[in-house]
């Protein structure tokens, strides 16, 4: 069975070819990250763009390098949502034409299960895990049941952890993405020179917030402006790396403390859980994997997460939901519309950083 899968939900324009037994027959990912680099953050207009101007010779190269014919693909999935709506659309038509023509099916996959799997293609995870699925729009602590079956236990109630590190990178004037550069200084750093908050720790839900712990570090830096001049901040390479040190131990200490709570509730719906995962493009710090896997060997859980390159967006997660699905025999109509807003847990009250409020 082979199922060519396409993302283009935000800055990668991806394409894949995976099979039952968990082989990549071919990829290719064209990053777009230096043309949105100048602006600090991803321009929607440019990123749909690109993927319009990328996308054909994408999916001509993983078809090349996978060595098979178009027409050897059993079925297309794309990643049709939450994410920025004009490329989703771009991948979304582009993966219609190709199950049209070669009359095969359609498979739209959320973006969100698209991490969520992933752990099954690169692991050995069953039904069902715990989940942290954390990238730059979403922040979430999910059981994962099985194929489009998610209970979402926490989420972010304002910003995504990813946002969070490229915001701090922005104030610190260290870059875009903001997640590796912050990892990268933070070893140089003192984690406990800033006392910075640690949100909704009292919330007695497994919710979450960084918001204030951005204003937070905005305050730290301010403090260091000549003459109230904050364009004008006197902070070495030392006192940056303690701040981003800092910063990267609050937010993981959040993570864990409200991931400990998950634990409880999972241990109780699902014992025969044994799994804990983590996903999405901060699932790459290696910081925070640390954490996770100390936790897991506390709790008696297994801990995983993709390899560093399948943590951010990529087209072999969103081909690998595909087959998931498609073993289930769940394909879609080819006037499927992709949904800029859809979250996994349906049932789960609306929340940014959910899929349900913003992408
Ligand atoms: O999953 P992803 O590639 O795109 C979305 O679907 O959002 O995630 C991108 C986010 C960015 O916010 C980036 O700063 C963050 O993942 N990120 C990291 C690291 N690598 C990427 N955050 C923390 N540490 C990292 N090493
Ligand atoms: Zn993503």
């Amino acid at each position: 069975m082979l199922v060519l899968g396409i993302e283009s939900s935000c800055d990668e324009t991806a394409a894949a070819i995976v099979n039952e037994k968990k082989e990549i027959l071919g990829e290719c990912l064209w990053t777009q990250i230096e043309d949105h680099k100048v602006f600090g953050g991803v321009v929607p207009e440019i990123a749909a763009r690109e993927h319009l101007e990328h996308i054909d010779e994408i999916i001509e190269h993983t078809l090349k390098k996978a060595n098979v014919k178009a027409e050897d693909i059993d079925a297309f999935a794309a990643s049709s949502g939450p994410g920025l709506i004009g490329g989703v659309v771009i991948g979304v038509m582009a993966t219609k034409a190709m199950a049209l023509a070669l009359n095969k099916p359609f498979i739209a996959v959320n973006h969100l299960e698209g991490h969520a799997l992933a752990p099954r293609l690169t692991g050995d995870v069953k039904y069902p895990y715990l989940l942290l699925l954390v990238s730059g729009g979403h922040c979430q602590i999910l059981i994962v049941r099985g194929v489009g079956d998610f209970e979402r236990l926490g989420t972010t109630i304002d910003d995504a952890a990813g946002e969070a590190f490229d915001k701090v990178s922005k104030m610190l004037n260290l870059g875009y993405p903001g997640g590796p550069i912050i990892e990268k200084m933070a070893e140089l750093g003192d984690e406990i020179r800033f006392v910075l908050p640690r949100p909704l720790t009292n919330s007695g839900d497994c919710n979450l917030s960084f918001s204030g712990l951005k204003t937070a570090v905005r305050k730290i830096i301010e403090s260091y402006a000549v003459d109230g001049n904050i364009e004008h901040v006197n902070l070495d390479k030392k006192d940056t790396a303690d701040i981003c040190a800092s910063f990267q131990l609050a937010v993981a200490d959040c993570l864990i403390h409200k991931l400990e709570k998950a634990i409880k509730i999972f241990k109780q719906e699902c014992p025969e859980g044994k799994d804990i995962v983590v996903s999405g493009g901060v699932a790459a710090n290696s910081y925070l994997r640390k954490k996770m896997a100390a936790l897991a060997e506390k709790e008696g859980l297994i801990f995983s997460a993709p390899p560093i390159r399948f943590c951010t967006d990529n087209g072999v997660m969103i081909a690998w939901a595909g087959l998931e699905r498609f073993q289930k025999g769940y394909t879609n109509e080819l006037d499927f519309k992709p949904r800029p807003r859809w979250p996994l847990d349906e049932n789960a009250p609306k929340a940014a950083g959910a899929g349900g409020v913003k992408a």
